[in-house]
């Protein structure tokens, strides 16, 4: 039986230290989070990490705008907060409302204030091999978990599957930094299990339940990154973990593995943010 990574437990050890070492700091950090329209998943996301924030002396706030908001008004919005000096990081919940364009918001928030790490400049310079102000929350949060376990990945086998802007392609970067051998597949790839079987550590963000234990070789690493609920309503993710267990030496449960870690990677990053 594959051996739990268990998010859950590391952001507790981590969100403690975080915890101390803000409560020695006279000024608390803060986040803002942007939440446009009333998509039930952002909803829950970002209120959880208000909480989360609160919890361990971080400053929250959430701006919400209706779905019909203008993209001139949000832009206007991000540019306030970029001059406020009470404002050190800020989140603009995705997906956004058709009508908006992502590259255009995200462009506009101040790369020092970027606590997701997507703005151009930062991705730029991760793309690049440099420092980014902050690397990507669930990408981030995945290596910190790896490493908690001890797992290699010098000379590793990586294969992600998906190629999200959130996860596939900041993963893929922050892996060849870690000197891994990186295969990134995604819907157009053909014959994925031949792939996937070849994984030393596999990374699936797709939000479908695609991953079998036959698509997997004996003793490898499996990261579920997906999270939705299924036809029955009950929360899932894209690795069959009940049979994939069985052969894995290591897994990631949902929920508890990479969910409770991209909330511990931004709660670090917010902190990160404000020292720099
Ligand atoms: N929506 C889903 N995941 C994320 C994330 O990591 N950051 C932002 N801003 N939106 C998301």
């Amino acid at each position: 039986m594959a051996i739990i990574l268990d998010g859950k437990k590391l952001k507790e050890k981590i969100l403690g230290d975080l915890k101390s070492k803000i409560s020695l700091m006279d000024k608390k950090p803060s986040l803002t989070v942007i939440l446009v329209g009333n998509d039930p998943a952002s909803l829950i996301y970002v209120n959880n990490k208000k909480r989360t924030a609160e919890e361990i002396g971080i400053n929250s706030n959430i701006i919400t705008y209706p779905s019909s908001v203008n993209e001139d008004e949000l832009l206007n919005k991000i540019h306030a907060l970029n001059k406020d000096e009470n404002v050190n990081a800020i989140l603009v919940q995705l997906p956004l409302p058709g009508h908006i364009s992502k590259d255009k918001v995200i462009n506009m928030i101040d790369p020092k204030k970027d606590v997701d790490g997507f703005t151009p400049y930062n991705f730029g310079k991760l793309f690049s091999g440099e420092e980014p102000f902050v690397y990507p929350c669930t990408p981030k949060g995945i290596l910190l978990l790896l490493d908690e376990y001890n797992i290699e990945i010098d000379g590793k086998h990586v294969v992600i599957v998906g190629r999200s802007n959130i996860v596939g392609k900041p993963m893929a970067q922050m892996m060849l930094n870690r000197n891994a051998t990186v295969t990134v597949c995604h819907s157009h790839t053909k014959n994925l299990a031949d792939i996937t079987k070849t994984a030393d550590i596999l990374i699936s963000a797709v939000g479908e339940n695609i991953i079998e234990e036959k698509m997997l070789k004996s003793g490898c690493v499996v990261v579920d990154v997906g999270i939705f609920k299924d036809a029955a309503g009950r929360t899932r993710g894209d690795v069959d973990f009940e049979n994939v267990s069985k052969i894995a030496s290591y897994i990631s449960p949902v929920p508890g593995g990479v969910g409770p870690m991209t909330i511990t990677s931004l709660m670090l990053n917010t902190v990160e943010l404000f020292e720099k």
